[in-house]
């Protein structure tokens, strides 16, 4: 007989926008190939707070309630039958995107929905992580060494821009000479900071970009990452190119789509600009359109949208948090500005704070 466990969990009515709550939920036991995993804690995201805004997300089916959460850290607790390569006690995350039955999908490559008929946990039809307990197939559980249990939750924001990088490197392909030496980093919330700490790692003249004045703890984390923390309230971007070398890659995660225009024009000949931010809404902005267009086609630049990420680069996202450990001990996880439990109010855990960075819920399960 198949028993389940009533656990703590943090929902949303995705119909009734506005609300977040503590709600309970049943989970079973691991079936074949599944293993249940004890969650020490869940990241809030920009995503999380779309959804509690009512913008996105739709619950599973037959629930009216959907799950938040989907940057996790968590301890496997029981295997289900068959179940190899992990064991009890592992220190693991979790994928968030589940294949359709498009030809990308099918070829391992969820990420790269060709249909976008997915489901991803937390997100879209699905629940997510933010529950004393989940469960999950051991296909999508990514194991990761235990000394980087404070910042493992960090896993899942840094594979998006592990996929960016790597999407920019398979592209320039296309050139004899690649050699990746400047970036900016457009926006410095979380997404931009993790790129900037991988695009430092891999010894990258990098230039993080974005509004606020420093000083300010973002600006702190870049400088401290060797990279430069530049204030767009006080040098205009079109000065900006002027000054430094040839742009040879942009990541924009600033979050806005007038930025995406204006990265545009600031990206380097041969350069390529990976687009990341999910800019919700209906904004309008004039373009220059025939002055953009001359300097993509005069500058063989590319332009390419870049959205999650696959194993690989769960993968890579793990290795890449093991460096950040080695070069900048302690560094990643200053990103961590606040921490809430369960017992806290929601809707500040969840909510964009003064000087924030990143907030965490912790569910506890030992660390
Ligand atoms: C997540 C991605 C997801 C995207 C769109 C982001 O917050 O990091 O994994 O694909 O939201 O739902």
């Amino acid at each position: 007989m198949t028993t389940s466990t009533t656990v703590r969990a943090v929902a949303i009515i995705p119909a009734q926008p506005g609300a977040v709550r503590v709600t309970t939920i049943d989970v079973p036991e691991p079936g074949p190939g599944e293993v249940e995993i004890g969650v020490i804690r869940v990241g809030v995201c920009g995503t999380d707070r779309e959804l509690i805004r009512g913008e996105i997300g739709f619950p599973p089916a037959g629930s009216d309630e959907l799950i938040l959460g989907h940057e996790v850290v968590g301890r496997v607790l029981t295997l289900g039958p068959g179940v190899t390569g992990l064991a009890i006690g592992d220190l693991v995350t979790v994928t968030v995107r589940r294949p359709d039955g498009c030809a990308a999908c099918q070829a391992g490559e969820p990420d790269m929905c060709l249909d976008r008929e997915y489901t991803e946990r937390g997100i879209a039809g699905a629940h997510g992580f933010m529950a004393e307990r989940i469960v999950e197939r051991q296909d999508w559980v990514v194991k990761v060494p235990d000394r980087l249990e404070p910042v493992a939750m960090l896993t899942e924001p840094l594979t998006v821009v592990e996929k960016a990088v790597r999407q920019a490197n398979l592209i320039q392909h296309r050139l004899n000479y690649w050699n990746l030496k400047t970036a900016v980093v457009m926006g410095a919330g979380p997404i931009g900071l993790l790129g900037t700490l991988l695009l430092r790692s891999r010894g990258v003249d990098t230039y993080t970009l974005a509004r606020t004045p420093a000083p300010n703890p973002a600006a702190e984390l870049v400088t401290a990452s060797g990279a430069t923390y530049i204030s767009t309230s006080e040098q205009a971007l079109g000065e900006l190119a002027a000054t430094l070398p040839n742009i040879d890659l942009i990541l924009e995660s600033s979050g806005s789509s007038q930025v995406v225009f204006e990265s545009m024009r600031l990206l380097g000949n041969n350069g390529v600009l990976v687009l990341l931010s999910l800019t919700g809404g209906h904004d309008t902005h004039e373009v220059p359109t025939a002055e953009l267009n001359t300097s993509l086609v005069a500058g063989n630049k590319v332009v390419v949208g870049s959205v999650n990420a696959g194993m690989v680069d769960f993968a890579n996202a793990v290795e890449s948090l093991g460096r950040f450990e080695d070069l900048w001990p302690g560094l990643t996880e200053s990103m961590i500005t606040h921490r809430f439990t369960l017992d806290d109010d929601l809707a500040s855990a969840t909510g964009k704070l003064p000087g924030g960075i990143k907030s965490v819920i912790e569910f506890g399960n030992g660390g």
